[in-house]
């Protein structure tokens, strides 16, 4: 029996895969670029493919016995904003090429990451649920639509999609240039290199971030819960200013230069406003456990080890 990570050589998959490890299971990588994991993929099982190629995937179902998938290949921001139609072709076709086939296969679960910025930067938080979505980015409005399209299979057909809208996910192996917002990536990694960082925001920017730990964990609870069929549930971040993390990062790092010159009203002042806590946080564990420092700490030490 095995488990499938679509995107599995990507920041978070490679992280969840390692993790996964430990189920007993065989743990199968499918990603468009395995090479940049081949030297510490140990105990993983790769292959090279393409979600928005619907029969490259199916050889791959052939191929291994799965029960679970987590489907996380897709690209992010701002390469969906340069390019929609190839955003659409790889976060939307992709995903319904992934429902499809796990539904052909006989697959029970799919856990899926979506996104706290399915809501607008012009509505005032907290968010529930049950709030209408606004998305401004091609990314979010496709979060959105694959939310939809996991709804449907699970309605039709016999598979229980479980989607997450996470925050800003941080940590090692995360590239800094993607995202909504790369600063508290860039923060720490530059910091990490003894090189200055000048960040083009106001200093009380404040954004919600968890840490790539409990976002995994966050993943396999999901994945792990017995009584839940559909779901799309928002995850809480712990909500920090830029000058919060710059200083959090001068404590770890004494010499580090962070610097604030904002460029422009950029626009993550506004967005991710925000995510309710949930009724459910309790039951299902959404929302990260750990605080600044101790993000900064283990985000900090690994860059450091891995430099
Ligand atoms: N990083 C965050 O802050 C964040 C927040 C919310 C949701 N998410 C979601 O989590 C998932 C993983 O994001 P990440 O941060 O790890 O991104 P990432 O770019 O590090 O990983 C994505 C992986 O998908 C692979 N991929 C891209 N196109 C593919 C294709 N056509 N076929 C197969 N593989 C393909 C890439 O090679 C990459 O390894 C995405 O769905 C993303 O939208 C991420």
């Amino acid at each position: 029996m095995a488990i499938l990570i679509t995107g599995g050589a990507g920041f978070i998959g490679f992280h969840l895969a390692e993790r996964l490890l430990e189920a007993e299971k065989k743990i199968v990588i499918f990603d468009l670029n395995i090479d940049k994991i081949k030297e510490e993929a140990e105990g993983l099982i790769l292959e090279q493919g393409d979600v928005s190629n619907i029969k490259s995937l199916e050889e791959v179902f052939e191929k291994y016995d799965f029960t679970d998938v987590f489907h996380l290949a897709a690209i992010l921001p701002p390469l969906t904003e340069e390019d929609p139609y190839k955003a659409f072709k790889i976060n939307v076709e992709g995903t319904m090429n992934v429902l499809k086939t796990a539904c052909k296969f006989g697959i029970k679960t799919m856990i899926y990451p979506s996104s706290a910025t399915v809501f607008g930067p012009d509505r005032k938080p907290p968010f529930t649920e049950a709030d209408l979505h606004d998305p401004w980015t091609v990314y979010s409005s496709f979060k959105i639509c694959t939310e939809i399209i996991g709804s449907i299979y699970a309605k039709n057909f016999d598979i229980n999609f479980r989607a997450v809208r996470f925050p800003i996910v941080i940590g090692p192996g995360r590239k800094s240039f993607l995202g909504i917002t790369p600063y508290p990536t860039q923060m720490v990694e530059e910091s990490v290199k003894g090189k200055p960082y000048t960040a083009e925001i106001p200093p009380d920017t404040k954004l919600p971030i968890i840490y790539v730990d409990d976002a995994v964990q966050i993943l396999i609870n999901l994945w792990r819960s017995k009584d839940i069929n559909f779901e799309i549930i928002n995850v809480d971040g712990l909500w920090v200013t830029a000058k919060e993390i710059a200083d959090g990062i001068k404590k770890i790092i004494p010499s580090a230069e962070i610097t604030f010159k904002p460029v422009k009203n950029v626009y993550v002042q506004q967005i991710l406003s925000g995510v309710k806590k949930q009724k459910e946080e309790a039951k299902y564990g959404l929302k990260g456990k750990r605080l600044l420092d101790e993000i900064l700490q283990e985000y900090i030490s690994r860059s450091s080890d891995e430099k």
